[in-house]
């Protein structure tokens, strides 16, 4: 038995299934990862000086333009097969079977059609008021100024989590409920290195979960679930729900 196979009959056998999603998952509708060595955003940039609240107080002009210019890239990127795929996943499941966990902040999945994608590094779509906390999903694209005023007086901030910070509470509750309520977590598209999500899948076979890796590159994860594939999402993750949801 290959391993698509392998991971097709652990996931027919389990009740509640939970997805954690990386940026490999949409490297290919063209949105860059953050550790590829070549192109992925960290061999370009320095996080510390962009994904941080220090950077933001240095240089906000700085942080906010690359910030809008990702929204723009992100806006003229489609979903590929690999976010259709979990969506009739999630589909097929139902929300009580079925949790979406994403570190992505594209919305692909979303605009796939897994409107319950919980958010648990934030999104580039939304930008948030430094002063009120208040957010904003329409602003222009491009914004008309850099740095870009708030109606209270302060500056817009992207609404995602930038490295120092804690993600969501509410995002992190719901994951917390459904990665102690799994009985199989599915780890797709992550270099699984960034905490906390880089813990979801002990923590999930520390409750006796099974877990299933789908990656190109090997990970610190993958001596440490039931099966791990390597691949590219695209392809691995509708071969894999097309073997899940063939009625024989
Ligand atoms: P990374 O860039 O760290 O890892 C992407 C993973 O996807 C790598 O392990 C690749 O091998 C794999 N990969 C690349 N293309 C793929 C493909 N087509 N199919 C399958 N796998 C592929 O991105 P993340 O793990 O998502 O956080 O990074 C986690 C967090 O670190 C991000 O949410 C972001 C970043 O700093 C914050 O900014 C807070």
């Amino acid at each position: 038995m290959n391993d698509l196979d392998r991971a097709a009959e652990i996931l027919r056998a389990c009740e509640r299934t939970v997805l954690l999603t990386g940026a490999g998952v949409s490297a290919e509708s063209g949105v860059p990862t953050f550790r590829d060595a070549l192109d992925g955003l960290w061999a370009k940039y320095d996080p510390m000086q962009l994904a941080t609240p220090q950077a933001f107080e240095a240089d906000p002009a700085l942080v906010t333009r690359w910030y809008d210019e990702r929204r723009r890239r992100v806006a003229s990127c489609e979903p590929n097969a690999a976010h259709r795929a979990i969506s009739r996943w999630g589909a097929a499941l139902g929300p009580d079977r079925f949790t979406l966990l994403t570190q992505n902040v594209d919305r692909l999945h979303q605009r796939a059609g897994s409107e319950n994608a919980v958010e648990l590094h934030g999104t580039l779509l939304v930008w948030r008021c430094t002063l009120t906390g208040e957010t904003a999903a329409d602003l222009p694209v491009p914004l008309p100024h850099c740095p870009m005023p708030s109606p209270a007086g302060g500056l817009y901030r992207p609404d995602v989590v930038w490295f120092g910070e804690s993600l969501p509470p509410e995002a992190m509750r719901t994951a917390a409920r459904a990665i102690e309520d799994c009985d199989v977590i599915v780890s797709i598209g992550t270099s699984a290195v960034v905490e906390p999500a880089a813990s979801f899948v002990a923590w999930a076979r520390n409750h006796g979960a099974a877990a299933i890796e789908i990656n190109r590159d090997a990970t610190p994860i993958s001596d440490a679930v039931d099966v791990s594939i390597r691949g590219l999402a695209a392809e691995i993750v509708p071969a894999l729900v097309e073997r899940l949801l063939r009625v024989d």
